[in-house]
Order: C-alpha cells, then structure tokens, then sequence
C-alpha cells in the first residue's frame, strides 16, 4: 500500500514514519514536507536510501504539484500533518498559520477529492484523509470541568487553535457535502524525540545544559496532558484501520501535569543524567527556573475523554509518563548535536523577537 504524509519532516510527522516503515515494511511512505524552520530532513535520514521511503519537497498550497503527486502515487492513505504549529509563534506571526493550517488544508482537500472522484468503488471503500489536529480546539477547562469529548463545543482561543479549528470544519464539510472518507483526530500535547527545541519540554533541555534562564509563564500553574509521541503514532495507526469515515477521535493519557511541576522533574532528570560541575555558579538546574510574563490568551488546562476512542478503536496509551520523560531527556542528552543544530539560525532570529 502507498501512504502520503504531509509534514514527515517534522516532530510527529518524522516519529510516526519511523513507527509505520518499522512496523509495516512493505508500504510505501511519501513525505510531502515544506521543510520550515520546523521540519528537518535529517530527522529521517536513516531512510534516504530505503526504498520504502521518498521524500518530497513542496508545499501543500501548491495544487499542480498535489495533483502530481496523487496521481504518480496512488496513495490508500493519506495523513495531513503539516502545519504551522508554535501557538507563542501564532501570536506574532498569525498569517502564516492561516496560509498554512486553513487555506493549505483546503487545497489539499480539493486535490484529494479530485483524485478520490476518479477511483473505483473498491479503492474508494479502502481510501480514508487522517487530518491531524489538536485539543486546543476545544479551548480551555478550568480545574475541575470534566475533560474534552468529541462532542465539546469549539472554543479556539490562539490564532493557531483558531486556524486548527476552521481546518476541521473544512475538513468536516467534505466529508458531509462530497462524501470523501475524511476522519479527524485531536490530540493533546506530544512529547519525545525530534521535538523543535521551540516548545516547552526541548527548551528547558536545551536551556538548562546551556545555564541559560528557564522560562515560566505567568505562574506556572498551567496544565496540559502530555502524551509520549509513539503511543500517538500507534493511535493515528489504529484510526487508520478502523475508524469510521466522518467520525472524530479524542486522544490523550490522562496524565495531567502543571507546567511548574513539570519542569521540576526535567530539571530533576537533568541533574541525575547531566550533573552540574563541581565549580558551576548553581547547584541544581531548577536555580534556572524564572517567572516571566505569561503567554497573551494562555490556555489554563487541556484533559482529554479518551473513551471513545478506547471503546470504539481499542487504542489507549500504553506508555507511563516515568519512563517516557526519563527516555525524552536521555534522546536529547544523546542526541545533542541534533539539537545544537536545530538551535541554528532560524531559533535565534525567533529568540529575538518573541514577545
Ligand atoms: P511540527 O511543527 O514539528 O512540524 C510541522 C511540519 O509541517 C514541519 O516538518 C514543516 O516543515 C511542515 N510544514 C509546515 N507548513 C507546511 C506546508 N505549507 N506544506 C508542507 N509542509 C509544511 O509539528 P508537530 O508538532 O509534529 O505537529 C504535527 C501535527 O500534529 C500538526 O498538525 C499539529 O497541529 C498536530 N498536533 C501537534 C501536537 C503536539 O503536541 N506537537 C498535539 C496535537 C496535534
Ligand atoms: O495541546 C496540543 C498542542 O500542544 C499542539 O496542538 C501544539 O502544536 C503544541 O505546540 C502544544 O501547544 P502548547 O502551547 O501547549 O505547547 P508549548 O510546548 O508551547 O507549551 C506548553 C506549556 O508550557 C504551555 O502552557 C506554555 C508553557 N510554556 C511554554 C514555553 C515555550 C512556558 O511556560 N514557557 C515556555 O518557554
């Protein structure tokens, strides 16, 4: 089978690639990726070679080269991944995420349901669009609402939640007006290898090895639920082979952390596994830890009812959040010329003009 992604190149995009050529060796993966500051070729390098693997690079705007790449392709499945993603990012730069999340998501629909129009009624009973989106659709919970299910009302509050939002709406009306065998799923906030040293987990790594402040905003009290990378590639994966066309799936771990607390135990992890000299100006990496002025429209808590999902597909999160941070830290510690390089030119052009 031919499987299109789009935006392999980027965290969860280069994670789930790697999951399905080690798991399903005789498909075909094309990664349509425009290569932003986020996404990275090297994050798939061991594949240059397989032929299992192609790499494309392009946007998803660009409708002709779409159109080429269905055709030549003849992919069962297709998973939108790309996006601009950074919501701090969206604060500033809003246009590109409604380039991007909105008007991307919409060409990309139209050349899919003219591809999809042209097949037999067998492919097309094979055929499904994973669209890959978020929970910050749903806006925020304060601390004792129930979590997200798929039936909570939308109340994107970031211009990046916002152009997520209007991406599954689109999404959802070609399911509904062109019966093409679209599915969508919102995920809470990922965490592992390859994430852009930009959100929060790489960044405390990156600035605490460097003895560089540790950013905290507003009071830190923010929650999210953090789910490791791999258990959501199994989840896309599960989607794919048994979800229904139209229907929405929630996923997460249930494993809700404050962001304060959060840091803490990295920082913890830090000073086991990359101990601070004897002679350093600090004793431990949380002396980094700084309070600064909170993100504009911060979201306060994200949790997700990952009941559906569970009952429906058979999928839950296998891994416990203790041993997937303790692998996370020990990735970038090994990997650190991987994030040296990701700290290039593009991070510091954004380190500067961050609010
Ligand atoms: P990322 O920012 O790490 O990667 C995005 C990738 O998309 C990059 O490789 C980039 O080059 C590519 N891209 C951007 N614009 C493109 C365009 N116009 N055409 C082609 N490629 C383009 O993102 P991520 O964290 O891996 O997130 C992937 C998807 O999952 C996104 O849709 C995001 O909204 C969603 N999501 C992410 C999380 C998370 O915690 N990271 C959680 C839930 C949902
Ligand atoms: O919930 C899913 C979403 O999770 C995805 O859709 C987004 O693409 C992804 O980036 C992520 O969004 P967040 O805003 O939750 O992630 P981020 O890593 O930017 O921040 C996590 C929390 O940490 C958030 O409450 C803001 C806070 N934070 C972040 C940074 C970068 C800080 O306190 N300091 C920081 O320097």
């Amino acid at each position: 089978m031919n499987i299109l992604v789009t935006g392999g190149s980027g965290f969860i995009g280069a994670n789930f690639i790697r999951y399905w050529l080690s798991t399903f060796q005789d498909d075909l993966i094309v990664n349509l990726d425009k290569l932003t500051y986020a996404g990275n070729k090297n994050n798939l390098l061991e594949f240059d070679k397989n032929k299992n693997y192609q790499f494309i690079h392009g946007d998803i705007l660009d409708i002709v080269l779409l159109d080429t790449i269905l055709t030549k392709y003849n992919p069962t499945f297709v998973i939108n991944f790309a996006a601009e993603t950074h919501v701090d990012r969206s604060i500033v730069y809003p246009e590109e995420f409604i380039n991007t999340n909105i008007l991307g998501t919409f060409r990309f629909l139209t050349a899919l349901n003219k591809y999809y129009s042209k097949k037999d009624n067998q492919e097309k009973r094979n055929f499904r669009f994973l669209h890959i989106s978020t929970d910050e659709v749903y806006g925020s919970l304060l601390k004792d609402q129930a979590p997200f299910t798929e039936e909570s009302k939308y109340y994107p509050n970031s211009p990046y939640s916002a152009s997520k939002a209007s991406s599954d709406h689109i999404v959802r009306s070609f399911f509904k007006t062109y019966k093409l065998p679209t599915i969508i799923s919102n995920c809470s906030n990922n965490y592992g290898p390859y994430q852009s040293i930009e959100k929060f987990i790489p960044l405390i790594i990156y600035n605490a090895l460097n003895k560089k402040v540790i950013p905290i905003y507003g009071d830190g009290k923010q929650i999210r639920d953090w789910l490791f990378v791999t258990d959501h590639c199994k989840a896309i994966a599960s989607i794919l082979f048994k979800g229904e066309p139209g229907e929405v799936y929630n996923i997460g771990s249930s494993n809700e952390i404050k962001n304060i607390d959060l840091v803490n135990i990295v920082c913890n992890l830090l000073d086991t596994f990359s101990p601070l000299n004897k002679d350093s100006n600090i004793k431990a990496y949380k002396e980094l830890i700084t309070f600064i002025k909170d993100r504009p429209g911060h979201d306060n808590r994200y949790a997700i009812n990952t009941s559906k999902i569970k009952n429906q597909i058979g999928w839950e999160a296998e891994t416990s959040f203790k041993d997937g941070i303790k692998n996370t830290v020990e990735w970038y510690l090994t990997n650190w010329d991987w994030v040296t390089k990701s700290a290039g030119s593009e991070y510091k052009k954004w380190v500067k003009v961050q609010y």
